[in-house]
């Protein structure tokens, strides 16, 4: 099955998940980029089937994916949960789709690309084969942005990460837990804790996805092999993922140490010239990246680079970005877009 996407004018393009909040900003962010259309298809559950999505000043009716036949799509853009990708992305493939899939469940497969294209666009060969890409965790990708074109030069030894991830990472029933949550706490008013483990209203939640034997969550576990997997199994990875009450934009604290030195002067050179990156970094003016900044944007933001006054070659850095656009959507089309470039 190694044949690449055939060039065409236009191509049929699916967005399964399409009513979610990655779905969405996949509609936004395809019409933004002007990626080249043939046909769009909404697809989502029996729940929202019928029912009527905008894309590019049109209405398109959503397919329910039970039936929904999918020969004929060039492209599958996935986000509708891991389950829903496990049974019905080889379905996709089978019919010749491409298939770029930002769940879980085929990131770790060892025959399945892990694509960031700043990073690894080479990796993207591998899909080919089996005509799945995944898309990394939110987490995972902007951190990758920051630290590539540095490893390129002092080559990262290891990295400890502590994530402050927004809501929107857990999708439309999150945003409006946290929504529903702040009102009722201000209004005093009881409320109620459904998508989270615990209120996160006016709370920090040491917890996301579940725990793992070795007394990591999952969400940890998938930025450290993830990580590896995109950028190389030498590094030392470890992560302490935090829940956070924010609507859009993933922060993330970077202690990150090198093989050889690097200074955060030529840091901050070599990611302001990096692809994808945006240095935000004057203590003087009390500059920084912000998720309320970054929100709506494409960029990695990166600021608060310093010299780690405790270990030698060592740097912080403070990357903020989109989590839905770079964290999800936009690294989706991205990978689209590079199909598209190498189909023939
Ligand atoms: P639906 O709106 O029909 O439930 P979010 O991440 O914002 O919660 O969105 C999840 C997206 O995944 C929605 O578009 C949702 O569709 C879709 N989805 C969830 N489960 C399924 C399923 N079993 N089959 C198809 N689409 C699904």
């Amino acid at each position: 099955m190694d044949t690449f996407l055939p060039k065409k004018d236009g191509y049929v393009v699916a967005v399964v998940g399409a009513t979610g909040a990655v779905g969405q900003a996949m509609l936004e962010i395809l019409e933004e980029r002007k990626f080249p259309i043939a046909k769009m298809i909404p697809v989502a559950s029996s729940r929202s089937a019928g029912s009527l999505i905008e894309f590019n000043g049109e209405s398109y009716e959503v397919e329910d994916l039970e039936s929904f036949d999918p020969v004929g799509v060039d492209i599958a853009l996935f986000s509708a949960g891991g389950g829903t990708s496990k049974e019905h992305a080889p379905r996709f493939a089978e019919a010749g789709c491409y298939v770029v899939d930002n769940s879980s469940a085929w990131r770790m497969d060892e025959d399945i690309a892990l694509v960031v294209p700043e990073v690894n666009p080479n990796d993207l060969e591998m899909a080919y084969r089996n005509r799945i890409i995944a898309n990394p965790n939110c987490s995972t990708i902007q951190m990758v942005v920051a630290l590539k074109p540095l490893h390129d030069v002092a080559v990262v030894k290891r990295v400890n990460v502590s994530t402050y991830q927004a809501v929107s990472g857990g999708g439309g029933k999150a945003i409006e837990e946290l929504a529903k949550q702040t009102r009722a706490l201000l209004n005093g008013e009881s409320l109620e804790v459904n998508v989270f483990p615990a209120r996160i209203a006016f709370n920090v939640i040491p917890h996301i996805d579940v725990f793992l034997e070795n007394g990591y969550t999952k969400e940890e576990q998938k930025m450290m092999d993830e990580t590896r997997k995109i950028m190389g199994a030498d590094i030392a990875v470890t992560a302490t993922t935090v829940r956070v009450p924010v609507f859009y934009g993933h922060s993330e604290a970077v202690n990150v140490t090198f093989e050889s030195e690097m200074t955060a002067d030529h840091a901050r050179q070599i990611l302001a010239d990096a692809e994808g990156v945006c240095v935000v970094d004057d203590p003087s003016s009390e500059d920084y990246p912000l998720a309320s900044e970054a929100a709506g944007t494409d960029p990695v933001w990166v600021g608060r680079i310093r010299e780690d006054a405790s270990c030698a070659n060592s740097l912080h850095l403070w990357v903020v970005a989109d989590n839905v656009r770079k964290g999800a959507a936009l690294n989706a089309v991205q990978i689209a877009e590079l199909l598209i470039e190498q189909s023939t």
